[in-house]
């Protein structure tokens, strides 16, 4: 049997493929619009980033993430020997953790500068039993703001998310925006020992991983998909009622810019997140009908210690990811379909072998003006030379024969307006040649321009 792509990997086909593009360059407009630039950082990095940066006790490090490693260390290990920790290597599972170390390293924001404001698109790598909106490689657009603690930013970060949701056609009314408060340093101790000895109270009901999760990081608790411990987390205490004044003040002036901005959330006290570097705001965006339980397309939050965590200065962050492949599902519910396929502005086709070599150079004189096409390269008839110009959509198809070489002319088809005309190979040219080229996006010539523009005299 041929081979396959490896399980819970997806080819994105052409069609899909130019979605992804277009999808990424959606995203770059509405979040550059909000002072976004882009960043691009490995896809893999030291393992140890994830495990101080995500959390040792999250099940993305614990359990999912790839681990890579060289053959040469490979070799090492299996001879018995040992492997330096910066040559541990992961697939990254997020884009958090790599983009905060990268701001960190390169020093992206200098004391007392403004803000630095990232957005990257790329492969999550994650070791989870795949299913319908889970893979093991997926597309996440994310963003970072890291240097400032303002509830602002918080804010501006979910209404452009969910801007971005609605350009790109995800209806607002399918959609649900949860929101929390983690607390922080001051108050979120308190509260996990409540958490715990709440747990402890019940521990006979908890699952075996919710009894060790009580010990070594009671939130994630919150996360378990046992139906047994979901209904004793259902009662547990509210982070909500515990939060200090300084988090519930940040947690209160998110809201009202929410509530301004015209945008409805629901406030979930059980919102903990997957990963542990999460203080204050957290949220997510799930959509209500026809997703299964891998509901969430977007989420993030605020984590003021993760630059501290990763070696860095105390630099308070905010930032959010979305799920491509779970947004595409959320069109698929709602009824879209990819876009049309990009049109095909020309097509050369040939009446014999003799006219190739000036067909091809045609073809190139097109493109090189910036349009679109093809010539056929198996040798078809002229009939079905037509009838694939035709399945690609030709707006033009320029037909080429003896009789018409020896004249130096090109019949040219607008195949839109069901007319034709004959025109001077060498003016076809000339014309085209005043088009595209350098520098890489100058104007292109309008289609029936060069219909209209050239005839024989
Ligand atoms: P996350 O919630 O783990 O957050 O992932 C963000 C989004 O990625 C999810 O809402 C979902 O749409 C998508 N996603 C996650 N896992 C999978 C999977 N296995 N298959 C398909 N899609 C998936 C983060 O990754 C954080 N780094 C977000 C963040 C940025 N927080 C602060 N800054």
């Amino acid at each position: 049997m041929a081979l396959q792509a490896p399980e819970g990997t997806k080819d994105l086909l052409p069609e899909e493929a130019k979605f992804w593009t277009h999808f990424k360059a959606v995203a770059t407009d509405v979040f550059g619009r909000y002072g976004y630039e882009p960043i691009e950082t490995p896809v893999f990095e030291q393992t140890d980033l994830f495990v101080r940066g995500i959390g040792e006790a999250t099940d993305v490090v614990s359990k999912e993430m790839f681990t890579a490693i060289s053959g040469e260390n490979l070799k090492k290990l299996r001879e018995g020997g040992t492997v330096k920790a910066k040559s541990r290597l992961s697939l990254r599972p997020e884009g958090t953790a790599g983009v905060v170390r990268a701001v960190v390293q390169h020093d992206l924001v200098p004391q007392g500068a403004a803000p630095v404001k990232l957005v990257y698109a790329g492969p999550m790598f994650r070791a989870e039993r795949p299913q319908k909106g889970r893979q093991r490689q997926f597309n996440q657009v994310g963003i970072e703001c890291l240097g400032a603690e303002e509830p602002s930013v918080d804010a501006e970060g979910i209404i452009m998310l969910m801007r971005f949701f609605a350009t790109i056609g995800i209806p607002v009314e399918s959609t649900a925006l949860l929101v929390n408060s983690m607390g922080c340093d001051a108050c979120r101790p308190a509260y996990r020992d409540a958490v715990k000895a709440y747990m402890d109270a019940h521990a006979d009901e908890l699952c075996d991983e919710c009894k060790r999760r009580a010990e070594i990081n009671p939130l994630r608790a919150f996360d378990c998909k046992n139906p047994a411990c979901a209904a004793v987390m259902e009662h547990a205490p509210k982070i909500t009622d515990h939060l200090c004044d300084d988090c519930r003040d940040h947690y209160d002036a998110v809201k009202t810019y929410l509530s301004g901005a015209g945008l409805s959330y629901v406030e979930d006290p059980k919102l903990v997140r997957g990963l542990d570097y999460y203080t204050r705001t957290v949220f997510e965006v799930q959509v209500t009908e026809g997703m299964g339980s891998q509901n969430a397309i977007g989420g993030g939050g605020r984590y003021d210690k993760l630059a501290e965590e990763v070696g860095g200065r105390p630099t308070p962050g905010f930032g959010f990811a979305l799920g491509y492949e779970r947004c595409v599902l959320a069109l698929e519910a709602a009824g879209c379909e990819f876009p049309a396929t990009q049109a095909c502005d020309f097509f050369v086709a040939c009446v014999d072998d003799s006219v190739r070599a000036e067909a091809f150079s045609i073809m190139q004189a097109f493109r090189d003006a910036g349009l679109t096409g093809d010539m056929d390269h198996q040798g078809r008839s002229l009939k079905s030379q037509f009838k694939l110009a035709g399945k690609m959509g030709a707006a033009l198809v320029a037909v080429l024969g003896p009789d018409e070489l020896d004249r130096g002319t090109v019949t040219i088809r607008n195949m839109r307006a069901h007319r034709e005309r004959e025109v001077e190979i060498a003016a076809l040219k000339n014309f085209l040649s005043c088009f595209g080229g350098e520098p890489y996006g100058a104007p292109i010539p309008n289609i029936d321009d060069v219909f209209g523009q050239l005839e024989v005299e």
